[in-house]
């Protein structure tokens, strides 16, 4: 159990730190009115796409989401939003690849569009991660056997984050270089 949830945790904090990473980097050169590094923020954005997108988000509606339910129906509501949720992740993320993509063509307005977007998904994947932990994995904790536990460690275990398991700086820059290749 708890392995399980060291993961989900790691996996939310990468992807909040990325988007951080990302405002960070619109910001400051909005600010200084440079353009921005466009490899590094196309990195930063290939890797919510990959990883927290493409593969934990649906690794916890397949895997978790599923055994909440068999194991506790009143559990309905929080899994249906955490669902819902992640939908609108997707949302942010469509909107993020857009303004990205018009930025680095050149359109004045975008640049600003993507500070303000980067921040308006980290806020809402902060509070998805909030309500998550409080309204579907506390359910979990109770209802859910060392079974359950095991599958969805090995199912989450099978996606290699690559920087939910980085430690520090350098292993995290190290991580969005090799992902360039891939
Ligand atoms: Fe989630």
């Amino acid at each position: 159990m708890q392995r399980a949830i060291e993961m989900m945790h790691d996996r939310q904090r990468a992807m909040t730190s990325t988007l951080l990473a990302l405002r960070t980097i619109a910001r400051k050169n909005l600010k200084a009115g440079t353009p921005p590094d466009f490899a590094q923020l196309r990195r930063l954005f290939r890797y919510i796409e990959r990883f927290p997108q493409k593969l934990h988000q649906p690794a916890e509606e397949k895997h978790l989401f599923p055994v909440v339910l068999r194991r506790d129906a009143g559990a309905e509501r929080a899994v249906k939003r955490a669902r819902r949720d992640h939908a609108t992740c997707l949302g942010y993320l469509d909107r993020l690849r857009a303004a990205l993509a018009y930025w680095e063509k050149g359109d004045p307005n975008a640049g600003p569009q993507v500070a303000v977007l980067a921040d308006d998904y980290v806020r809402f994947a902060r509070l998805h991660a909030r309500i998550e932990t409080r309204d579907v994995l506390s359910v979990a904790v109770k209802v859910l056997s060392e079974q359950d536990w095991h599958t969805i460690e090995q199912a989450f275990g099978a996606v290699d984050d690559p920087l939910a398991r980085s430690k520090g700086r350098a292993d995290c820059a190290a991580a969005l270089q090799a992902l360039d290749g891939r």
